[in-house]
């Protein structure tokens, strides 16, 4: 009965396995996506060319990279039925909640939903990375009660994305979008992936271990940390405010948003990139107002928890408005990041399904035993 184990609370500094896919260097302020600088990446590529390094591990030829566009956009098209339940379901509902089970029934019209062969998981990433855009921007518009765009499969991942949602292009703001989804595709083995990996290990099927994925992510400490971070912005009111607001957080001991990582000890160099993309903007004035209440919040959080206790500007500081900005309401930014993950959770499954292993940890039984059954009658 007494065995003589280490609890790891929160498999804080454990170690699964081996990967090639992404690297954070917590200390330096670095993301490297298959060896490459996450902001090399922002900078020069584009999200197809990074969910085709990420899956397959290295950069696509021009080859590859037309026919990877080309399958994934020939998959931009919902079937009828998936428009359908979306067109009948409560508009109440999550952007999150009808992504996960959209995808689900995404897997419902495959005929092989099971197999996990190689080409037939190529046709089913292919089928996840096109429609899911395609599902985000249909419920955009479907809860305004706006009529649905037609995908545009000759437009750009990112393009098609913005002008589905809005019924027509922008290229400055599909560029926007574009390094967003590069920003957060990625980003190690963190709850989400672990979910996806977990359920994957089973030998279960791709659309339901991306899905445990998209489950995992919904929590406000993990993908619905921007929505927080949005709603903070508005609860301080103005930028004067932001001091007083931090005494009042910290005297009860309660968390500010979009700061602080299990595995960056320094600034989030992804948050820092969104602050540049903001900064060079000409935002609307209740956009504006916002960012520079999140200017003063990120000034007086590197004093306050930065500098001395090493929690530091996250991602989720600055994306809510970058989302803001493009027009998205607050609980789209768990989905728009789902959209962007899908690319970095498939890279996980994939590896891990080279060499698999039934996950299956074990916990410390420090209940009682031997205990007398009482039937309930003499229960009380
Ligand atoms: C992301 C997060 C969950 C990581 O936390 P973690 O590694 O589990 O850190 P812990 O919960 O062990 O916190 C360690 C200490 O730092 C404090 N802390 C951590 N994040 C904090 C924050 N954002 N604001 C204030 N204090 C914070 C904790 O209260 C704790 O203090 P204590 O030791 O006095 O109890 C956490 O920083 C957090 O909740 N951040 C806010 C949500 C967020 O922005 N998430 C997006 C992540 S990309």
């Amino acid at each position: 009965m007494s065995e003589d184990v280490v609890i790891h609370k929160g498999l804080e500094n454990v170690y699964v396995k081996e990967t090639r896919i992404s690297y954070i260097d917590g200390v330096n302020g670095k993301v490297y996506y298959r060896g490459y600088d996450l902001e090399e990446l922002v900078e020069r590529s584009s999200y197809e060319e990074v969910s085709y390094l990420l899956i397959f591990g290295k950069l696509p030829t021009k080859r590859e990279l037309y026919n990877w566009i080309a399958d994934i956009s020939s998959n931009y098209e919902l079937e009828e039925g998936i428009i359908k339940i979306l067109r009948e379901v409560p508009k109440r509902n999550s952007p999150l909640d009808i992504l996960k089970y959209s995808l689900l029934t995404i897997g419902l019209w495959d005929e092989k939903i099971n197999s996990l062969e190689r080409e037939d998981l190529y046709e089913k990433i292919v089928k996840i990375l096109g429609k899911t855009p395609s599902i985000l921007a249909s419920w955009y518009r479907l809860r305004r009660g706006y009529r649905l765009v037609e995908p545009d499969p000759n437009l750009g991942y990112a393009e098609n994305f913005i002008y589905m949602v809005r019924g027509e292009p922008s290229t400055r703001d599909a560029e926007i979008f574009d390094d967003i989804l590069i920003l957060h595709a990625e980003h190690g083995l963190n709850a989400s992936a672990f979910a996806g990996m977990v359920t994957i290990s089973t030998l279960s099927d791709l659309y339901s271990a991306v899905t445990s994925s998209i489950n995992t992510l919904k929590g406000p400490l993990h993908g619905g940390a921007a929505g927080a971070a949005l709603k903070m912005f508005r609860e301080i009111g103005s930028p004067d405010r932001v001091e007083e607001y931090f005494e009042a957080k910290l005297a009860r001991k309660e968390r500010i948003m979009g700061f602080g990582h299990r595995v960056y000890k320094t600034y989030d160099p992804r948050a820092k990139i969104l602050k540049n993309i903001l900064l060079g903007l000409d935002l609307p004035p209740d956009v504006d107002r916002l960012f520079r209440i999140a200017l003063k919040v990120e000034e007086v959080g590197m004093e306050r928890l930065c500098k001395t206790k090493r929690i530091c500007p996250n991602i989720d500081l600055f994306s809510g408005l970058v989302y803001l900005y493009l027009g998205l309401p607050d609980d789209f930014s768990p989905a728009i990041f789902a959209l962007s993950r899908l690319s970095g959770w498939i890279a996980h499954i994939l590896e891990y399904l080279e060499d698999p292993r039934l996950i299956r940890p074990r916990a410390k039984y420090v209940g009682e035993l031997g205990l007398r059954y009482i039937p309930i009658e003499e229960r009380g």
